[in-house]
């Protein structure tokens, strides 16, 4: 399948036209961008590693019943993808206190909350994607029903704990995570985007260390040695 029109250009991702209607083909970018852009890098080889640790990971969601956007990878850093209405709404999964959590509401960094948090943010740059409640959803009719925000938490948690074992038995505590997910054009909700690095952290069960793209926002060292070992990883047979 061929790239035709470039349909989209995000931040770390481009989407392009191809000759069926109903598919796109993403290319993941080598482009780095945190605080809404504010801070902006390259790392050459980076889309191609997220590209990869993106299809392993849709793969095992699909396998354990999470429906996904993903038909097949084309090349190192392009996906074929079922075409969806992206739902503007990021939906962030916490198991551990960190990041904007800890900021906002002061809760300890590194604390292990009690429960699996899940929290939706409106996808929009210009707003710099503010954390929205449920009846926030509704007001801007992010979604038709308000079931479909249950059904966007219960996956969300589902994806949790199918990732936190997975990453879990690789030496890899899954802090938290950002998913998005789009309606195909029979209404199906499929996991849309991607699940990398860039979108999740990773903590380091023995170091300590951070393996995600915190290394980048906070200057933490190189992020492709980084994204490289998670890629490894996952690629262990366990
Ligand atoms: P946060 O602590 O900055 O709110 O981030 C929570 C998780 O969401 C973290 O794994 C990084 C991810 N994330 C994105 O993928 N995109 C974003 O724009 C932001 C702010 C966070
Ligand atoms: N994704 C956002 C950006 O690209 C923020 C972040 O991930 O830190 O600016």
């Amino acid at each position: 399948m061929e790239k035709r029109e470039l349909l989209y250009e995000g931040k770390a991702k481009k989407l392009y036209t191809c000759d069926d209607d109903n598919l796109l083909i993403s290319e993941f970018k080598d482009d780095l961008t945190a605080f809404n852009a504010q801070k902006k890098g390259l790392e050459s080889g980076k889309g191609a590693l997220n590209c990869q640790i993106s299809t392993h990971l849709f793969d095992l969601l699909e396998k354990e019943g999470i429906a996904t956007h993903l038909v097949e990878t084309l090349d190192q850093n392009h996906q074929l993808v079922k075409k969806v209405d992206i739902i503007p709404i990021e939906v962030v999964v916490r198991n551990t206190a960190t990041g904007s959590l800890s900021k906002r509401l002061g809760i300890k960094d590194g604390l292990e909350l009690p429960f699996v948090l899940v929290e939706f943010y409106l996808k929009d740059d210009d707003l710099n994607d503010p954390i929205i409640c449920d009846d926030h959803c509704m007001l801007l009719n992010l979604v038709q029903k308000r079931d479909e925000l249950e059904i966007l938490r219960q996956k969300a948690k589902k994806i949790n704990s199918v990732l936190k074992d997975f990453f879990a038995k690789r030496r890899l505590n899954l802090i938290d995570f950002k998913v998005e997910f789009g309606k195909d054009k029979d209404g199906n909700i499929l996991l849309s985007d991607e699940i990398s690095p860039d979108s999740c952290r990773f903590w380091d069960m023995d170091s300590g260390e951070k393996m995600d793209k915190d290394r980048f926002r906070q200057n933490l060292g190189s992020v492709k040695v980084a994204y490289e070992e998670v890629l490894k990883r996952i690629l262990e047979e366990k």
